[in-house]
């Protein structure tokens, strides 16, 4: 079973000014799919302080899957895709592209999201947009393929089914 921290990035969620629906609606979402949460917090919208929450999750609790949401737009404040990047060794560009391209045929403000995706070591981080709507709509368009994705990080599967 891959282990998964949820991370919301808000300012107002973290002053307790708004209830975070888009956390609980990423953990109801892949326990579906089989994973277990292992972590849940709402930061405000500090890079730094995302940046370190991402680097303990990776190196120390060592999860395989980090989903964020929140920060990915155009906001003075939304720094989620740059803390990311400054974590990650390597790129996904395929999932945030997958992201996008699925939410355009949605709305064409998809456009407005930055989200960016990662590997650190053997975990995978995924921007979700802010909205529980957009998370929604994202999560449930790629999850059945992360798994796939974690099994060959971990080298626990080298084979890509024909699909
Ligand atoms: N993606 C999907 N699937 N559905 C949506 O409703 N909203 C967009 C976009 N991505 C949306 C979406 C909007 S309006 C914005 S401003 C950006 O996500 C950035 O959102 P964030 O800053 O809350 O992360």
């Amino acid at each position: 079973m891959s282990r998964v921290g949820i991370i919301t990035l808000s300012d107002k969620g973290y002053a307790g000014e708004r209830e975070d629906k888009s956390g609980p609606t990423i953990e109801k979402i892949v326990k579906e799919y089989g994973y277990e949460v292992v972590f849940y917090k709402v930061l405000p919208d500090d890079p730094g302080m995302l940046k370190q929450e991402m680097i303990t999750l990776c190196d120390e609790d060592k999860v395989d899957l980090i989903l964020t949401t929140g920060g990915t737009g155009f906001s003075k404040r939304d720094n989620t895709p740059e803390a990311t990047l400054l974590v990650g060794e390597r790129q996904v560009p395929g999932i945030a592209e997958a992201i996008r391209g699925y939410s355009l045929t949605i709305t064409k403000r998809a456009m407005l999201s930055r989200g960016v995706s990662v590997i650190r070591n053997n975990t995978l981080i995924v921007n979700l947009p802010g909205s529980p709507k957009a998370v929604e709509e994202a999560l449930t368009y790629i999850i059945s393929e992360l798994d796939h994705g974690l099994k060959i990080l971990k080298g626990t599967a080298s084979e890509c089914a024909r699909k």
